[in-house]
């Protein structure tokens, strides 16, 4: 099957598109024919060894991590009548070493990761949900312990996890705010958030003052950088700030009385079917998707790297 696979980590010049061996399904797990794969930035954090000693691996490695597409083949023990079920999957599986991954025509997995993708929406929309949403899922209820009519800062509206998260923490009954740059604004009302906030020119933390004058109860990091340290003064005291691009300022967060957390996105079929459930019953939607080819890897990964992708990017695989 075709694949882009590395040899070694470095530039997008490693990543290579050929021909490496079909999976065959083991016992309990399903042969997924994948037609698109989410592009996220983990994909080009991990091809230039950003991760080398946060994930183990084994070269030659398959990037990608999200996949959409249709069960074709199944292991030992389980019911074909799975067979031709449309699927998506974040398949990357709990202390197994990266290696196998999405960006390649087929990916064996176990069953339960495989999940029923929402009927209405397309393959192209179904490969940007699985990490994103997972990630916005953990961050905000399992970390963030968000509750109905509280305040949520998301800082990183725009991009897949953020998109998301404005929904989620909307649908969850919670006072959604949300940065962006200005010409994403529009997107960010269209989701649900009752206030969008532009991140240039210093003025973010006045700007969360005037609509939470204690600060919000919680703060939804999913951007990095200076927000490590400027987020802890965006919460109140005895509220709760929760990081997904790095470590936040722990010491600030004590001295401030803010509880701060960096989570790592975890597989979880279970949560995974609940935001099926919603994509499906039109309570959230997809983010905006922009489709490249399989062969247009490296392209997606500069645009991810550069840090404005609107929604999602995802891969159209070959068959
Ligand atoms: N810990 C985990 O398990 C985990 C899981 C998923 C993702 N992540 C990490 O979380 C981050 C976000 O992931 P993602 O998939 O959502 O990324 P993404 O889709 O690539 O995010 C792009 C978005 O970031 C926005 N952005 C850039 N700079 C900003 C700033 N200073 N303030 C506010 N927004 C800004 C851009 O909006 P504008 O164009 O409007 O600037 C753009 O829409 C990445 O670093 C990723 O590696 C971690």
């Amino acid at each position: 099957m075709q694949a882009i696979v590395i040899d070694a980590f470095g530039g997008p010049e490693h990543m290579a598109l050929r021909d490496i061996p079909e999976p065959v399904p083991q016992a309990g797990e399903v042969l997924v024919r994948i037609d698109y794969a989410g592009v996220n930035p983990i994909d080009w954090k991990l091809r230039e060894g950003m991760m080398a000693k946060v994930f183990p691996h084994h070269f030659p490695l398959t990037l990608g991590w999200d996949a959409s597409g249709a069960i074709v083949q199944v292991g030992a023990g389980v019911d074909r009548g799975c067979i031709g079920q449309a699927v998506f999957a974040y398949c990357r599986q709990f202390g197994a070493p990266a290696q196998h991954g999405t960006y390649a025509q087929y990916i064996a997995l176990p069953a339960a990761l495989a999940v029923p993708a929402p009927p209405n929406l397309s393959a192209a929309q179904a490969a940007a949900i699985p990490a994103a949403a997972l990630t916005a899922w953990q961050g905000l209820f399992d970390a963030g312990a968000l509750r109905r009519a509280e305040t949520v800062l998301i800082l990183g509206g725009a991009g897949g996890v953020g998109t998301l998260a404005i929904q989620l923490a909307r649908h969850a009954g919670a006072c959604v705010f949300a940065t962006a740059s200005e010409g994403n604004h529009a997107l960010l009302a269209a989701l649900g958030a009752d206030a969008a906030i532009d991140y240039d020119g210093g003025a973010l933390e006045a700007a969360v003052r005037q609509l939470a004058p204690g600060g919000v109860d919680l703060v939804f990091d999913c951007v990095g950088g200076a927000y490590l340290t400027l987020g802890p003064r965006l919460a109140r005291r005895g509220g709760r700030l929760v990081a997904i691009a790095g470590a936040p300022d722990a010491e600030l967060a004590r001295e401030l009385g803010v509880s701060a957390e960096r989570i790592v996105v975890g597989a979880n079929p279970a949560q995974l079917r609940q935001v099926a459930n919603l994509l499906a019953t039109g309570q959230i939607v997809a983010p905006p998707v922009e489709e490249l080819a399989l062969h247009q890897a490296a392209l997606a990964h500069a645009r991810s790297k550069a840090g404005h992708v609107r929604g999602k990017l995802v891969l159209r695989i070959p068959h």
